[in-house]
């Protein structure tokens, strides 16, 4: 057979307890534990298709060929794949995401896990969950949270082959809802693969990594007994722990807007006046609103409403990285 070929769709995920920062950069094996939950309405569908005909990885993302270290990426995980399976064809890989990549989305999860699967399927591979979840962590470290379902942990490990991230809970086991304040769409101008490499200049990295365990320990518990305001504690106290790195690197790393700092401020009042929701935020300056589904549209209404927010887009809990006939 000349070619082969599989479609594989994966969701997005919101990190609740942060990576940030790794002790092995080409490995990306993380300097911390994390745990995130997936986002349904936010996906990547990549379709791989190796052919003994091209004479290079041509790499389409929303249609748009692409070539440099972002197609080089790309290869990485293709060589892997092509290493386990004794393969020598180059790919085609058709990769697109139903929503804005760039923009602090976490583009790079959904696109490596939906990559990580669709390469190995169509390589004629059938890898189990952990070795997707490795496979993915590969290309992109919060990309290995994208593999399993619903809540999700990622234990650091301590090489390739135990890093890797387990489902806690599924995503029906509790109904939260992600609201998501876009304060600015277009391309950041550093990525979370440079920030890693800027985490340990902080002198603040080695307390947030130290000081880890005892939030995800907490995390964990809040999401098992949804416990909503436990959970509120320790997600707004792990994001402002990861920017205070960030924020303290050398150079600094500052990704925040005034629309940013006004969701902020505007998620606290609404809490103090009963409104039950918290917000999170990664490498950019969008706000992640976390309620229960019950108050969802009602943070929604709200969220909109705030000065500096361009677009809302909300999600429920998402499944594991699957397969498709495309
Ligand atoms: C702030 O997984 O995007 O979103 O491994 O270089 O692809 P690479 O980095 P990436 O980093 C995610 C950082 C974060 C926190 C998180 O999702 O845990």
């Amino acid at each position: 057979m000349s070619t082969r070929k599989a479609t594989a769709v994966s969701c997005s995920n919101i990190a609740f307890i942060k990576y940030w920062g790794n002790r092995d950069q080409i490995e990306r094996l993380p300097a911390n534990d994390s745990l995130s939950m997936n986002l349904a309405a936010l996906t990547t569908t990549t379709t791989v298709e190796f052919d003994r005909a091209l004479t290079a990885d041509v790499v389409m993302i929303g249609g748009r060929a692409i070539t440099g270290p972002g197609r080089d990426r790309v290869s990485h995980v293709l060589d892997r794949v092509r290493a386990w399976r004794g393969l020598a064809a180059y790919a085609r890989v058709d990769s697109r995401n139903n929503f804005p990549s760039g923009a602090g989305l976490a583009s790079s999860a959904s696109a490596f896990a939906a990559l990580a699967l669709a390469a190995s399927a169509a390589a004629g591979l059938q890898l189990d969950e952990v070795q997707l979840s490795r496979l993915a962590r590969f290309g992109s470290g919060s990309a290995c949270r994208s593999v399993p379902g619903g809540y999700v942990e990622w234990t650091a490990g301590e090489d390739d082959r135990s890093s890797y991230a387990q489902s806690i809970a599924p995503a029906d086991y509790w109904d939260l809802h992600d609201v998501i304040a876009l304060i600015d769409l277009s391309h950041k101008s550093i990525g979370s693969t440079q920030g890693h490499a800027l985490a340990d200049t902080s002198p603040l990295q080695a307390a947030r990594v130290a000081t880890v365990p005892d939030r995800l320990v907490r995390a964990r518990q809040a999401i098992l007994n949804r416990d909503f305001a436990a959970l509120t504690e320790v997600v707004e106290q792990d994001s402002l722990m990861m920017h205070a790195v960030m924020i303290t690197s050398s150079p600094p790393l500052l990704y925040w807007q005034p629309g940013t700092l006004a969701v902020l401020h505007a998620v606290t009042e609404w809490r103090a006046a009963g409104l039950p929701c918290c917000a999170t935020i990664d490498a950019g300056p969008n706000v992640h609103v976390i309620c229960p589904a019950e108050a969802a549209p009602e943070v929604e209404r709200r969220v909109r409403a705030v000065a500096g927010v361009r677009q809302v887009l909300v999600a429920a809990p998402g499944g594991p990285a699957t397969l498709i006939n495309a």
